[in-house]
């Protein structure tokens, strides 16, 4: 499987979504390529937002090299699905993926855990670190899920 994490910044919550995901693949010896990328990532090379380290470190996840990296077209070839944490991230990705753009691949994270409800992972870029820990829970709940869909199927 090779899977992609799509935020705004590339920054707080797609960073996390990369770490969480990884973390559970290595753990049962699945060899997916798993990254994250922004549709707006303007800190280009720099490390994920230092609180969302913080709440993965807590959590026993090291995202500290992860480098931030600007959502690109070819992506909706490369990879077999992508995840958004928004609404508006989805819109993005579609603007950006013009012809390349397959709806099959891209979904909200959310639906994983949350089937058909769009709801979304709140940004926590403008509040305090409780809010980086609520985003946490939220994309550990639908990486769950993710791994128990495609774990079966997919080496
Ligand atoms: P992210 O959060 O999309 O979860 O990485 C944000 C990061 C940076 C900004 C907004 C959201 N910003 O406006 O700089």
């Amino acid at each position: 499987m090779k899977i992609l994490m799509v935020c705004l910044g590339n920054i707080c919550r797609s960073p996390l979504a990369e770490g969480i995901l990884q973390h559970k693949a290595t753990a049962l010896n699945l060899h997916w390529h798993i990254d994250s990328a922004g549709t707006a990532a303007y800190k280009i090379g720099c490390q994920p937002h230092h609180l969302s380290q913080k709440v993965a470190s807590l959590n026993g996840i090291n995202i500290s090299h992860q480098q931030c990296k600007q959502f690109v077209k070819e992506d909706m070839l490369y990879y077999d699905k992508i995840y958004v944490m928004d609404k508006s991230n989805y819109a993005d990705v579609k603007d950006i993926s013009k012809s390349l753009w397959n709806e099959n691949k891209v979904d909200l994270l959310l639906n994983e855990l949350y089937p058909l409800q769009q709801k979304e992972v709140p940004d926590p870029w403008y509040g305090a670190e409780d809010g980086y820990h609520k985003v946490y829970d939220m994309i550990d709940k639908a990486c769950d899920v993710i791994i128990n869909k495609y774990s079966t199927l997919h080496e």
